[in-house]
């Protein structure tokens, strides 16, 4: 009742309703008349939203569907999905938009973003129901909407295909989205590699200058990356938390070599000496 509620007041409020909806959302609700927000900016950079309900985004065409990318990211068997073609979707809006990507925020806090090439290389879905097997456990942040990698389609192993708990679907551009990091990237060779790794596997939760989510720490203002003893400490500390056993199922671990994970320090190294965050 309260998302309706919420839901309903961000329509009439022209409102973002993140403020109000629950962190933790169940899965038995998604059968209610929940709204979802899809949002596109037109040409004249004018903002508008719609607002979906599952019935509606099913009438699109709902398919049962396994995905072996999601079991193996999650470790499970089997699970269970009814999913939309994200690229249906997306269709439907494409025209007026002039994005080339889709920002999805999340009722957590995470922020994920897929470009629409992605979505057409790959056949992205959008599950609006899910069911784990018997006896897994499921995290609170485990809800639709949640984008699906087809089995038969193998993207690269990467957090950024498993945003979960989708609110709300924006049509933006990349390069605009990207702006406020690109120019620290662009330091060093290795700055520019670790921030390649960082927004495919680390903003969605750790936000760097207003992009990203809020779900994790702000890094910057841990770790001084400019001390070797530090960057251990970092090394050290996501390994402590982001392993395999992680009691939330967030093993970010399994998408990183440590390779990586020096090259992320080094990106963030850049961005503490830019001064900002
Ligand atoms: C799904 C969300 C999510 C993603 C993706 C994610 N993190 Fe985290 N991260 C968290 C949360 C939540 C914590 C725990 C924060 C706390 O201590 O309250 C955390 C903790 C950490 C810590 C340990 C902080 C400490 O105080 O011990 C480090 C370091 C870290 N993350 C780095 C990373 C890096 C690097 C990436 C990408 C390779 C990443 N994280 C991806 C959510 C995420």
């Amino acid at each position: 009742m309260k998302q309706i509620f919420c839901g309903l007041l961000g329509f009439f409020l022209i409102f973002t309703f993140s403020t109000c909806a629950p962190k933790q959302e169940q899965v038995e609700k998604i059968g209610s008349q929940r709204l979802y927000r899809i949002t596109v900016a037109d040409h004249f950079g004018r903002v508008s939203s719609e607002f979906w309900t599952v019935p509606k985004l099913e009438a699109l065409g709902l398919k049962e569907m396994l995905s072996s990318y999601f079991d193996r990211a999650m470790k499970y068997r089997g699970t269970e999905f009814e999913a939309i073609s994200l690229l249906k979707l997306v269709s439907k809006f494409k025209m007026k938009s002039g994005g080339d990507a889709i920002l999805l925020n999340c009722f957590d806090d995470y922020q994920g973003i897929l470009p629409i090439s992605d979505i057409l290389k790959y056949d992205l879905y959008l599950a609006t129901k899910i069911k784990v097997g018997f006896g897994s456990s499921k995290p609170d942040w485990l809800n639709p909407l949640l984008v699906l990698v087809p089995d038969g389609k193998t993207p690269p192993f990467e957090e950024r295909f498993l945003t979960a708990n989708i609110r709300e679907l924006k049509f933006v551009r990349l390069s605009d989205y990207y702006a406020p990091l690109k120019k620290v990237s662009e330091t060093s060779e290795k700055a520019k590699q670790g921030f390649e790794v960082y927004k495919n596997n680390c903003l969605f939760c750790h936000s760097l200058k207003g992009r990203g989510g809020n779900k994790g720490i702000r890094l910057l203002d841990d770790y001084a990356f400019s001390k070797a003893a530090e960057q251990k400490k970092f090394l050290t500390d996501f390994k402590s938390f982001h392993h395999k056993g992680n009691a939330d199922k967030q093993d970010v671990e399994q998408f990183v070599t440590t390779k990586k994970l020096r090259s992320v320090a080094e990106f963030l190294l850049a961005m503490q000496r830019s001064g900002e965050s």
